[in-house]
């Protein structure tokens, strides 16, 4: 019989990233291959992402294009999945003729019961239901045969935070957090499929556990810390208000813990903050930063930032600026803020400027360039240790030698030539490599011979993707 062929979409966080992971196994499991061209599909899903205006804007442009499609080719079943679906999901289907399903945010796991509803003959269906009870609308995921060497599980979702600017706590519901024993078991068996660094998701990791009286966030970090095989644990991601002193003494007694933490602060002035309905100061914030140094002086921090929130004038802006040098982030990821329809930032007053939203943007992004090039420039010539994934995606030309890449502990992308045919017995390991050259967000060196490798990855690991943020 021939297989029907799936083409999935996935745009926003590494939430959606577990999400469609799961659906590509229900798919698998309900005879589905999967094609990297959506003319050649049966199925269709785009995955979708509400946080920002651009984002939603994508999923308008692709739904219009397969719709369009979908005229010359009418068997064809049209799917959105994810948090535009959760927030827009009858107008999508009175906007765009021809979708089948509108899959909400706790729907995932009945994605096969409506695609055979579709089947028959119904359509559209909506199911934009929210539950109370993660366990039950998240069972354990049939992972399949072999894992990326990098990969995520989502330990918790919704958020009960209702920062000013954002649509999460709207189209995710509210925090639920799954049982350690089901995570637990779902990253052994990651492991044993091959995984060698999982990445635990949640909007707001460190609140893990607290509403249904789980073990603390630390607890599950070390009980994970325990899994045979498994090299690395990194988490996003981290609310600074919740960042206990247990959780940062953890990066002291785990060291498969990544050297690395993603601690989003996204003002650098306390009037801002207090708009945005963070609950923490600018000093608290540098407090949580001088504590995390204090156990691992080296780790690399990142961060998020909105430029150009309602109200923000010139001094809060320089403030920002000012607490960008004195934290000297690793890297950051910065956003011109945008109205969301539910977020309550958008009945605030003041906008900020569209050109001079741009322009706080760019000098954000600036200010940071120029700290990553120094902090860059000054590992040349150390040796970092490196988790390969796979091939780079960009090779730079160097001779005929295979380039491959990986990241470092810090997170940071490191493409390095290694000896000829050792790429892929290479692969899931850790390797020591001496940098050679700073790139504007990567690192660049070569692998010294006759190196131990570090222990053996499962021969059914596959490829990892080498860019998952
Ligand atoms: N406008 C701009 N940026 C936003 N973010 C969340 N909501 C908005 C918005 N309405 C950013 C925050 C968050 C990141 C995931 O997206 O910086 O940390
Ligand atoms: Fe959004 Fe704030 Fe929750 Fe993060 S903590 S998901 S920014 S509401």
């Amino acid at each position: 019989m021939k297989h029907k062929k799936a083409y999935i979409n996935t745009l926003g966080c590494q939430m959606n990233v577990y999400d469609t992971g799961r659906m590509e196994n229900m798919l698998a499991a309900s005879g589905y291959d999967f094609t990297d061209s959506f003319w050649k599909a049966d199925l269709v899903i785009i995955n979708t992402c509400a946080i920002r205006e651009k984002a939603v804007q994508k999923v308008y442009s692709f739904l219009g294009r397969i719709c369009g499609i979908k005229r010359r080719k009418p068997h064809m079943v049209i799917a959105v999945a994810g948090c535009v679906a959760q927030q827009q999901s009858k107008w999508l289907t009175e906007r765009f003729e021809g979708l089948d399903l509108v899959l909400g945010t706790h729907a995932v796991t009945r994605l096969p019961h409506y695609l055979e509803r579709i089947g028959q003959g119904e359509g559209p269906i909506i199911d934009v239901e929210m539950t109370a009870e993660i366990d039950e609308a998240v069972p354990e995921p049939a992972h399949s045969q072999s894992a990326d060497i990098s990969t995520f599980v989502t330990i918790m979702r919704g958020c009960d935070n209702f920062c000013a600017y954002c649509v999460v706590p709207f189209v995710r519901g509210r925090e639920t957090s799954r049982r350690p024993e089901t995570i637990e078991s779902e990253v052994r068996s990651l492991v044993a499929a091959g995984a060698r660094e999982i990445t635990l998701l949640g909007q707001n990791v460190n609140s893990y556990g607290k509403k249904e009286g789980l073990c603390a966030f630390p607890e599950l970090l070390r009980r994970i810390h325990d899994i045979e095989g498994l090299a690395r644990i990194r988490f996003v991601t981290s609310h600074p208000k919740d960042l206990s002193d247990s959780l940062i003494n953890a990066f002291d007694t785990l060291p498969k813990l990544a050297n690395h933490i993603h601690l989003p602060v996204q003002s650098g002035s306390d009037r801002v903050l207090d708009r945005m309905n963070r609950k923490y100061t600018r000093e608290t914030y540098m407090d949580r930063v001088e504590k995390l140094r204090a156990v691992r002086p080296d780790i690399a921090i990142s961060t998020d930032f909105i430029a150009g929130f309602p109200g923000e004038t010139e001094t809060d802006f320089a403030d920002t600026i000012d607490l960008i040098r004195r934290v000297r982030f690793d890297t950051l990821f910065a956003f011109e803020y945008s109205d969301r329809p539910e977020a309550p930032a958008r009945r605030f007053a003041d906008k900020v400027d569209p050109l001079e939203k741009k322009r706080r943007l760019r000098e954000i992004l600036d200010t940071q360039a120029e700290i990553t090039a120094q902090i860059y420039h000054g590992l040349v010539g150390t040796t970092q240790t490196v988790l390969v994934e796979g091939l780079s995606k960009k090779p730079r030309g160097q001779g005929d030698s295979p380039e491959i890449s990986g990241r470092s502990s810090e997170n940071r992308i490191v493409n390095f030539i290694c000896p000829e045919d050792e790429e892929s017995r290479l692969q899931g390991r850790l390797v020591d490599v001496s940098i050679e050259r700073a790139c504007a967000n990567s690192l660049w060196g070569r692998m010294p011979d006759a190196r131990n490798y570090g222990p053996a990855a499962s021969i059914q690991a596959k490829g990892g993707k080498t860019n998952a943020a």
